[in-house]
């Protein structure tokens, strides 16, 4: 058992190191780039317009969930998600939300203080909008200037936060844009409900126009990256045992109530591990599964800590782990996956060596793939992919038909 504690540590890579490493080596790049156009600056006659000072024309708000920035945010971040009627349906809502989140926040907090004290979320949201908008003014000048906003749905800065500023910065042309690279009712849904409900509320039509990258399982440089990201752990196994390693693709997961309405997500992220595999040659023998269940009803399986227990049990002690719905690093990354599984379950199991693939965060590889995205979503003049104009076969949820409507109303 000792050893194979040891062997378990062996295996998992200094997480504190590789962010920090990945963060100087993209404030490295950036510098390089700025120095690279302030030289090409100066040698020009002409008085430049700096582009901070310039009025934004293209708004780009990218939406995710969010997570507390420390543990005195926790509360109020599980009392909102409770409250979302897109997400979860309650029995008497507005009374059991509170009372759940208020029961759970202590716990939760214990997590995020494992992690020191938050969620890196914003931070990488922020890092990647930055290198997204550089990328774009080069790309795009006649949408330029570009402005990234976050829009959260359970922490500041909140969706109808982003849009207000937006409003306020006289943008021109609007883009809501899932941080979420494969589609659910649940979370990307549940953002862009957001959005059409703060304009029905508000009785008024938008001022800019709005469009929307609703889902990019597949995106050619987000597979790049994926790919990367597991090759460089992969060669961090003992050379015998790398061909052996089983790549545990892990998403969050979903209530079976959620995924028998219809709901995409699961064909999507099956859909972002085969391309991953097909650009690996099939390296390796790999799996699905699906982490993050809570509460007693079912939820969509095999569960990610079941799966490492049972590939144990069947001496399959060489593990990968891939977070292949989460672009950055969190709680189920940081908590789940890295102690939980990788540390604790692991040791109780006897594996051997396991390891997890780096979230995207300052991958500039990354930043290029959410400006390329952006730039042939401009190019494309289309609201919506043609998926989000099909509801769930079985929704009841009237907010999505006006969601629907409000997109195909846009005219580009
Ligand atoms: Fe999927 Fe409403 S729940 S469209």
């Amino acid at each position: 058992m000792a050893a194979a504690l040891r062997a378990a540590h062996r295996g998992l890579r200094p997480f504190a190191k590789s962010n920090s490493y990945s963060q100087v080596r993209i404030q490295w790049q950036w510098r390089w780039q700025s120095t690279v156009t302030a030289t090409a600056q100066a040698k020009t006659t002409k008085p430049q317009i700096h582009p901070e000072k310039r009025k934004p024309k293209t708004g780009i708000l990218m939406l995710n969930m969010g997570g507390p920035e420390t543990v005195g945010d926790v509360h109020d971040f599980l009392l909102r998600l409770f409250l979302d009627r897109d997400l979860m349906t309650l029995p008497v809502q507005d009374k059991l939300a509170p009372f759940i989140a208020k029961r759970r926040t202590p716990k939760i907090q214990a997590q995020y203080s494992r992690i020191g004290g938050g969620s890196p979320i914003k931070k990488w949201t922020a890092a990647q909008g930055e290198g997204m908008v550089k990328l774009l003014d080069e790309m795009s000048p006649h949408s330029a200037p570009h402005k990234y906003y976050i829009g959260f749905r359970y922490v500041h800065p909140l969706t109808e936060e982003a849009i207000e500023e937006m409003e306020k910065d006289g943008i021109e042309r609007a883009v809501a844009f899932t941080q979420y690279p494969q589609y659910s009712c649940s979370t990307t849904g549940s953002s862009l409900n957001a959005i059409s409900r703060y304009y029905n509320k508000k009785g008024e039509k938008p001022k800019m126009k709005w469009s929307t990258i609703d889902r990019w399982p597949t995106h050619p440089l987000l597979i790049q990256c994926f790919a990367d990201h597991i090759q460089k752990e992969l060669v961090l196994f003992p050379p015998d045992k790398r061909k052996d390693v089983v790549i545990l693709f892990s998403a969050h997961s979903l209530p079976m109530s959620v995924v028998n309405r219809g709901d995409p997500y699961p064909q999507e992220v099956g859909a972002t591990v085969q391309r991953v595999m097909e650009k690996l040659n099939y390296s390796n023998p790999y799996r699905l599964v699906w982490q993050s269940k809570v509460g007693p009803m079912p939820w969509l399986g095999p569960q990610t800590d079941e799966t490492i227990k049972g590939l144990c049990q069947r001496g399959k002690k060489n593990i990968l782990l891939v977070p292949i719905a989460f672009t950055s690093d969190h709680i189920e990354t940081l908590y789940e996956l890295d102690i939980e599984y990788a540390q604790v379950l692991a040791n109780e199991c006897g594996v051997e060596n396991i390891r997890r693939a780096e979230s995207m965060n300052g991958n500039p590889l990354f930043a290029k793939a959410l400006a390329d995205l952006v730039y042939s979503h401009l190019q494309s003049n289309e609201v919506c992919s043609k998926q989000l104009t099909l509801s769930c076969p079985l929704c009841v949820n009237p907010t999505c038909r006006e969601t629907k409507s409000f997109f195909a109303s846009q005219e580009l």
